[in-house]
């Protein structure tokens, strides 16, 4: 399948997306994080989905507990209700205590309520790539408001974007890479993608040519350089995931 055959409703991305939420001035992948997002303006937020030992999508990013909660061991191990009583925001700051790992249906919820865009990164803790594409996607399905605009799919396992080309067509796709190996282009044809999410760091000028004459949308993790993104913008990079939206808004224009 090449790019111009993948039917995807008529959407666009912002250039600013609040990665992990405004995760520079809240505790990434909370609500509050979320939040804080939607009061700098930001329009969409990127947000990471796993999940927990009795197969409930949460959104959070590490395979185990320790770093962003008061927890500790794999997240793989935890069943939803043991980590109901950790705290989520300590760690970043005590203004943030008692925040909690929140669910995907929590996440959408707060979403809609604030009229936010979002793409779901499907990070699977190690083995369980397809049950939590699978489960998340069939869950997102769900919750996602069918009036506001399509969520868009990232992952770095093409697993799961294999079960989201399948189970979820009518969302877009983002293929998620560090670098631009040989065998991206591949890759992205593989699971029908819509968009090439590269790291920012080793990206130059003729890697984003190279995706944009290809035909797909190209966004950028994580810029919270104004310079650094002024510079993927002019090569026509489409959005920036950034820790910082409130550093970014002001430059991105319309
Ligand atoms: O989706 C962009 C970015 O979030 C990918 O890396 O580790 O921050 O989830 P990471
Ligand atoms: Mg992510």
């Amino acid at each position: 399948m090449t790019v111009s055959q993948i039917a995807v409703p008529p959407f666009d991305v912002p250039r600013v997306i609040a990665h992990r939420g405004a995760s520079a001035s809240a505790p990434e992948n909370t609500l509050a994080a979320f939040r804080r997002a939607h009061a700098l303006g930001a329009p969409w937020v990127e947000f990471d989905v796993k999940l927990t030992a009795d197969n409930r999508p949460i959104v959070f990013h590490d395979d185990i507990l320790s770093r962003t909660t008061n927890g500790q061991g794999p997240v793989a191990a935890a069943p939803l209700a043991a980590l109901g009583d950790l705290d989520a925001g300590q760690w970043f700051d005590p203004d943030f205590a008692g925040e909690l790992v929140p669910t995907l249906e929590e996440v959408v919820d707060l979403l809609a309520e604030m009229g936010l865009g979002a793409n779901m990164e499907i990070k699977p803790c190690p083995g369980r790539d397809e049950e939590t594409a699978a489960i998340a996607l069939e869950v997102a399905r769900q919750v996602w408001p069918s009036e506001a605009s399509p969520l868009l799919v990232s992952s770095f396992s093409r697993t799961a974007l294999d079960v989201a080309r399948q189970t979820a067509p009518q969302w877009p796709r983002g293929l998620l890479t560090e670098a631009l190996t040989d065998d991206w282009r591949q890759a992205a044809e593989a699971v029908g993608a819509w968009s090439i999410h590269c790291a920012s760091e080793p990206l130059g000028p003729s890697g984003v040519a190279e995706v944009l004459d290809a035909g797909y949308r190209v966004m950028v993790y994580t810029v919270n350089d104004p310079g650094r993104a002024l510079n993927l913008w002019d090569w026509g990079v489409h959005g920036i995931f950034t820790d910082r939206p409130e550093v970014l808004l002001p430059l991105a224009g319309a």
